[in-house]
């Protein structure tokens, strides 16, 4: 008899929201506090009919960097975050210099150029490696030692023209300690680091070593030495669980956290499925972050480039969901790197580019405080259709709410739902986690919304969010 009055209470226990846990960004292993911004050149590079007249060469990115800059506020460059990051093809493929070293291909870039033009107009340069070393060149001698690069070898030929490393032996770290200091002579500000294992699929025939992470440790510890600022980004879709997790957050600023969501091969930059499919690896890492304790988290997420400049007829999606990416990558403190087209904005994507009280207020609340999902009607953190996050609050009790409605689910949102037309997105203060009155701004439609107490709604079309600054009022 005593047992039967606490059955009626056991859904109510089960569908209790979990305390809210704020997570909070501290200083990444290579100095920094904030994401990267900018331009990144993989979308322009591979769908190549999105703008025509991009060439990956050394004129064409200057092109897209005077147009970064010409729409770009110099309030915002002079924060001195932008970038602009050359993906794959700027080095010579198959071989290094005299010592094995990677060098750019002159035929494209003389990168010591580029760095300096682009540091005049305000901006730094990124550049992009692979892990391991040229199979071809394991007759050379190491900068600075007599150690063959054949004895660092510890695999075969991984069908990138490289060999990869025994991690353990004398020589490997040298060799990166080479590369990053001709890298800063050069002026290089960012790495990019690409099909590092456990995480990257092996694409194109390449056979990756299951475990380059050690790339990751010698790239950071070259950093380290060199004497420059330099962010270490890593990539892609990269094991989440923790061993690994680990090794990332203690020597990148950085870490792609799903596949490219380019549309590979085209004239158009993205798409929504894979938009969706981003969103959702985000939710699986944030959550991850909190559940495994990587607190405060020393990482920023990487959720590929954000393709928010230009208009439907080259990004394929509406203007509804430009504008969730442009929200769901500020919100979440990710790198704010476009790899939209920058001599082919439109009103919209100047905006979603630019607005100071996203790129300032918002942006700066995110790079401390990424959002985290919490459950409309349950505040717990499954992916759903309708899907409500919070960022922070902040020690004055002020946070960033998103609202959104993702559509139908289109196979890899992880939600499986299929609610058609405008919802009624509704998330209570038990939901977020709060307590107390808010006044509310919705931000990209520069709104004030008005003080709310218990909970907030928004009728969202497919695609849709809100975009909300939460001011905790007197
Ligand atoms: C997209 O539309 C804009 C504006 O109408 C136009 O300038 C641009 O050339 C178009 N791009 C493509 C790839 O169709
Ligand atoms: C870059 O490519 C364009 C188009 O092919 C060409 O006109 C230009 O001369 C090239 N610039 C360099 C620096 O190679
Ligand atoms: C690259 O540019 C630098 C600086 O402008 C110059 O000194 C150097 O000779 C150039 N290298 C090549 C290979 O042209
Ligand atoms: C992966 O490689 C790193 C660096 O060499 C090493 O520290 C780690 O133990 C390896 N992990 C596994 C599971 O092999
Ligand atoms: C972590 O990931 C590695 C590589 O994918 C895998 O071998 C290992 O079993 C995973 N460990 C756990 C605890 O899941
Ligand atoms: C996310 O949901 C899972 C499953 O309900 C739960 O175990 C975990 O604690 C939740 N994590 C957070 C951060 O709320
Ligand atoms: C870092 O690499 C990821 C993965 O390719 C890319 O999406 C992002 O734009 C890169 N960031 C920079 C600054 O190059
Ligand atoms: C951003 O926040 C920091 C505190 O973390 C503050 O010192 C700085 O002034 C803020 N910058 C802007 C532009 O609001
Ligand atoms: C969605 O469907 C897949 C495949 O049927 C299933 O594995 C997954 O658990 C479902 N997810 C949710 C949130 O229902
Ligand atoms: C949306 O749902 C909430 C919660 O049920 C309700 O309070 C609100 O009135 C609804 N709004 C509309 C326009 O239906």
């Amino acid at each position: 008899m005593s047992i039967l009055p606490l059955l009626p209470l056991l859904p109510l226990l089960a569908s209790a929201p979990t305390p809210l846990t704020v997570v909070e960004y501290a200083s990444t292993p290579n100095g920094f506090t904030t994401p990267p911004r900018g331009f990144n050149s993989f979308g322009l590079q591979v769908n190549t009919g999105a703008q025509p007249s991009f060439a990956f060469n050394q004129s064409s990115i200057l092109t897209q960097a005077r147009a970064l800059v010409a729409n770009t506020p110099a309030s915002l460059l002079s924060s001195g975050d932008y970038y602009i990051s050359l993906d794959s093809g700027w080095s010579v493929g198959c071989n290094g210099d005299e010592y094995g070293r990677i060098i750019d291909d002159t035929t494209k870039f003389n990168i010591s150029d580029l760095a300096s033009t682009l540091h005049g107009m305000g901006l730094k340069l990124g550049v992009y490696v692979v892990p391991g070393i040229f199979s071809g060149d394991g007759d050379k001698t190491i900068e600075g030692t007599d150690i063959s690069i054949k004895d660092t070898w510890g695999g075969h030929d991984n069908g990138l023209c490289r060999t990869d490393f025994d991690y353990g032996k004398e020589g490997v770290q040298q060799w990166h300690d080479s590369v990053v200091g001709l890298f800063a002579d050069w002026g290089v500000d960012l790495i990019k680091l690409d099909y590092v294992t456990p995480g990257s699929p092996s694409p194109g025939g390449a056979t990756l070593q299951p475990n380059t992470s050690g790339s990751v440790i010698a790239f950071h510890n070259a950093i380290e030495k060199v004497g420059r600022p330099i962010r270490l980004n890593i990539s892609w879709k990269l094991e989440r669980n923790a061993s690994f997790f680990d090794i990332w957050e203690a020597n990148a600023d950085s870490m792609r956290t799903d596949q490219d969501l380019n549309a590979q091969g085209g004239d158009k930059l993205v798409d929504w499925p894979t938009t969706q499919r981003a969103i959702e690896n985000y939710r699986q890492f944030i959550s991850t972050v909190i559940q495994d304790d990587h607190l405060p988290l020393t990482i920023h997420p990487d959720l590929d480039n954000a393709f928010i400049g230009n208009a439907e007829n080259v990004t394929s999606v509406s203007d509804a969901m430009r504008t969730t990416i442009a929200t769901h990558w500020l919100a979440s403190g990710a790198n704010l790197i476009s790899g939209s087209d920058f001599t082919n904005l439109d009103d919209l994507g100047k905006k979603l580019l630019t607005l100071p009280e996203a790129w300032v207020d918002v942006a700066n609340f995110t790079a401390r405080y990424p959002m985290q999902a919490r459950n409309p009607g349950t505040g717990q953190n499954s992916s759903q259709q309708l899907q409500a996050w919070i960022a922070g609050p902040d020690e004055s009790g002020d946070a960033v709410v998103v609202l959104v409605n993702y559509g139908p689910d289109q196979g890899q949102g992880g939600f499986n739902t299929s609610l058609e037309g405008t919802q009624n997105v509704t998330a209570t203060w038990a939901d977020l986690g709060i307590t107390g009155s808010y006044d509310v701004r919705n931000v990209w439609e520069s709104e004030d919304l008005g003080t709310f107490d218990g909970q907030i709604s928004a009728q969202l079309d497919e695609g849709e969010s809100q975009l909300l600054r939460f001011q905790r009022s007197s």
